[in-house]
C-alpha cells in the first residue's frame, strides 16, 4: 500500500537512556511490525526528558542519539517510518501552548503517572511548571502528526486519556463538532483532530531483575532503578545480569521446593522463551523441587542472547557511521516539520488565529 495512504500511527520514547526489554516488550516490537501497516512517526522526546534533567543537557543530547541507534538497531526503518527529534519540531511547541489553555489546572495534578513519577522521583514541591506541562506536549506531539493510533505501555495511558480530551474539546469549541459525537464521528464532523486510539504491547509493565519494593511488590524495569537488561547488553553482560537476578529468596538449594509466582525468572521466561513446553514443565519441576534455579537461568540467558544479540549487532554497524545516523535523523525531523506545520495551519485557522 502506499505510505501515505496508510492509517497514521506515532509513538515514542524520552531520551533518557538506552532502550531496555521492558520498552521493547511494552512497545518497541509492535511497532516494528506496524511499520508495514502503517504510516509511522516515532519521536525522541528531549524536552520531556530535560523536564527532569535541566542541569544535564549534555546527557540528554548524547541519549538522543542512544536512542535513535536503538531504534535503528531494532529494525525501525527510516525509509518507511519518520524518526525525528521533539525540540527541533517548532509546531509542537506552539499547539502545546494553545492546548493548555484547554486544561483546567487542577486536571492536571489528578493525573496518576504524574503523581507516581513527583513521588518515585522524589521531586517533592520542587518540579518546574514544564514538567507539570509534559503531559500536554506529549498531546501536542501526538495530535500535530493526527494519528489514528497510538502503541505505548501502560504507564503512558493517562496521558493518551488527556490526549484525547484535547482533542475532543479543540473539535468542540474551535470546528463546531457536536459534544455529543461520537470519538469516531469527530473527523467526519469537521474536526481537526482524530481522538486516537491506544494500543498496549502483550507485556504491559515487565519487571526488573531486582529484589522487590518496599512494598513487597515486584518493581518495573527502569534505568534508574538499576535493574535493566537493555537492548544493547553484549552476552556477557546478560549472562552475569541473570545469574544475579532476584528469584524466590527461600529457595536455598535445588530441592526446596520453588514458587513460580511473581518470581522474575519464570516472568522473564513466560515473556521471552519461544519454547512454551519447556517453560510450563520447568515450572512444574521448580514448584516441585527437582530442577535447580542456575540451570533455568542459563536457558534464560540462552533465550535473551538470542533475542538481543541480533540487535546488538545491528548496532554496533550504526555506531560505526555515525554521521549517516544523524543524516537520518535530521531527513525524519524535516519530514515531520512538513507534517506538523500542515497540522498548525488546520489549528490556527479553526481558532480563527491566523493573521497573515
Ligand atoms: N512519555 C513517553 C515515555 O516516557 C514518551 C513520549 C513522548 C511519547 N511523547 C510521546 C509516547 C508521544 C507516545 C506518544 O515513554
Amino acid at each position: 500500500m502506499n505510505k501515505e495512504l496508510r492509517p497514521r500511527l506515532l509513538t515514542g520514547d524520552t531520551s533518557t537512556g538506552r532502550l531496555h526489554l521492558g520498552h521493547w516488550v511494552g512497545s518497541i516490537e509492535n511497532r516494528v511490525r506496524m511499520q508495514d501497516h502503517y504510516d509511522c512517526y516515532f519521536v525522541i522526546a528531549n524536552i520531556q526528558a530535560m523536564t527532569t534533567r535541566m542541569d544535564r543537557p549534555a546527557e540528554v543530547h548524547q541519549n538522543v542519539m542512544e536512542v535513535m541507534l536503538d531504534y535503528l538497531a531494532v529494525g525501525i526503518d527510516p525509509k518507511r517510518s519518520t524518526i525525528f527529534v521533539q525540540s527541533e519540531v517548532p509546531a509542537i511547541a506552539e499547539l502545546t501552548v494553545f492546548f493548555s489553555l484547554l486544561v483546567p489546572y487542577p486536571r492536571l495534578m489528578r493525573n496518576p503517572t504524574i503523581k507516581d513519577e513527583i513521588r518515585d522521583k522524589g521531586l517533592g514541591d520542587n518540579y518546574s511548571v514544564g514538567f507539570l506541562l509534559y503531559p500536554i506536549s506529549q498531546a501536542a506531539d501526538i495530535l500535530s502528526f493526527r494519528p489514528q493510533i497510538v502503541p505505548v505501555g501502560e504507564d503512558q495511558v493517562p496521558h493518551l486519556e488527556l490526549t484525547r480530551e484535547v482533542a475532543r474539546r479543540f473539535n468542540q469549541i474551535y470546528c463546531h463538532v457536536d459534544p455529543h459525537a461520537e470519538d469516531s464521528q469527530h473527523l467526519a464532523q469537521g474536526g481537526v483532530f482524530p481522538i486516537v486510539e491506544t494500543k498496549l504491547g502483550r507485556t504491559k509493565r515487565l519487571v526488573g531483575i531486582g529484589a522487590p519494593g518496599p512494598d513487597g511488590s515486584l518493581l518495573k524495569m527502569s534505568k534508574s532503578l538499576n535493574n535493566a537488561i537493555f537492548l544493547s547488553d553484549d552476552p556477557d553482560t546478560i549472562k552475569k545480569k541473570v545469574m544475579a537476578m532476584y528469584t524466590d529468596p527461600n529457595r536455598l538449594k535445588a530441592t526446596d521446593k520453588g514458587t513460580v509466582e511473581n518470581n522474575p525468572l519464570w516472568i522473564f521466561h513466560e515473556t521471552f522463551n519461544p519454547d512454551k513446553k519447556w517453560v510450563q514443565e520447568a515450572e512444574e519441576r521448580y514448584r516441585a523441587g527437582t530442577i535447580g534455579d542456575v540451570e533455568c537461568k542459563r536457558q534464560l540467558i540462552d533465550v535473551l542472547v538470542s533475542t538481543i544479540e541480533p540487535i546488538r549487532q545491528r548496532r554496533i554497524q550504526f555506531e560505526k557511521d555515525i554521521h549517516y545516523v544523524q543524516s537520518l535523523l535530521k531527513e525524519g525531523t524535516a519530514k515531520a516539520n512538513e507534517t506538523a506545520n500542515t497540522t498548525l495551519i488546520l489549528a490556527k485557522e479553526a481558532m480563527r488565529q491566523r493573521y497573515f
